[in-house]
């Protein structure tokens, strides 16, 4: 079975949802860089190994991100999953993973990279807002796209409703990106995600309002 290892620095819904998806995969630990992670408790009820590398004990980047390879490399996964992972990682980490290790971002990439993204797509007057799982490279949140899921805009949403929104579409998302590339469809081919059996969707074009309004 494909191992994995999830990263997480709060609450883990994303990861629950990964673990609780019941995938073909060795899930062999969830490392968090708070020591105060709720996810923690969640994960180790499960019988996972759980990690701390509190990034504040690190003189810098650098140090900290070596000291978390580590960490993740004791546990050898060939799919290393970001799960509200909030810190910026190094180059050296991130190409030491490349091609291994995928990111979720609420929004709809490469629109509002970053942080406060739901209050920032209700103040552009967005109509659609969404999640994306993507591959992880060197750029804030950019790094080739995998898989996206879009929600509505609706009048009167708050940063709230509109996040809880788009949450119900990542916890659906990422396990399935996950199964994805635990079932060897998915791989980082010459800059781009490619995934076999890439279907068609079965309407063209989603439009919020929708157009018979
Ligand atoms: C999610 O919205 C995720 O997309 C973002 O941070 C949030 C983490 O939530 N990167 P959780 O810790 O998975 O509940």
């Amino acid at each position: 079975m494909t191992s994995v290892v999830i990263l997480i620095s709060g609450r883990g819904s994303n990861m629950r949802s990964i673990v609780d998806a019941g995938l073909p995969a060795d899930i062999r630990a969830v490392i968090s860089n708070r020591p105060d992670a709720a996810g923690l408790a969640y994960a180790r009820d499960r019988g996972i190994a759980t990690e701390v590398v509190d990034h504040t004990a690190y003189a810098d980047r650098a140090a900290f991100d070596a000291a978390l390879a580590a960490c993740i490399d004791r546990h050898a996964p060939a799919l290393v999953v970001l799960a509200g992972f909030m810190r910026i990682l190094t180059p050296g980490f991130v190409e030491h993973y490349r091609g291994r290790m995928i990111n979720i971002h609420p929004s709809l990439l490469p629109a509002f990279t970053g942080l406060h993204t739901h209050r920032r797509a209700i103040e552009a007057g967005c109509r659609v807002a969404g999640v994306t799982v993507h591959f992880v490279t060197g750029e804030l949140d950019g790094g080739p796209i995998i898989a996206q899921a879009a929600v509505p805009v609706l009048a009167g949403d708050t940063e709230t409703t509109l996040a809880a929104r788009v949450l119900v579409q990542e916890h659906l998302l990422y396990p399935q990106v996950v199964r994805w590339f635990v079932d060897g469809r998915l791989a980082l081919r010459d800059g781009r995600a490619v995934l076999r059996g890439d279907a068609a969707p079965d309407s063209a074009a989603l439009c919020v309002p929708s157009a018979d309004v």
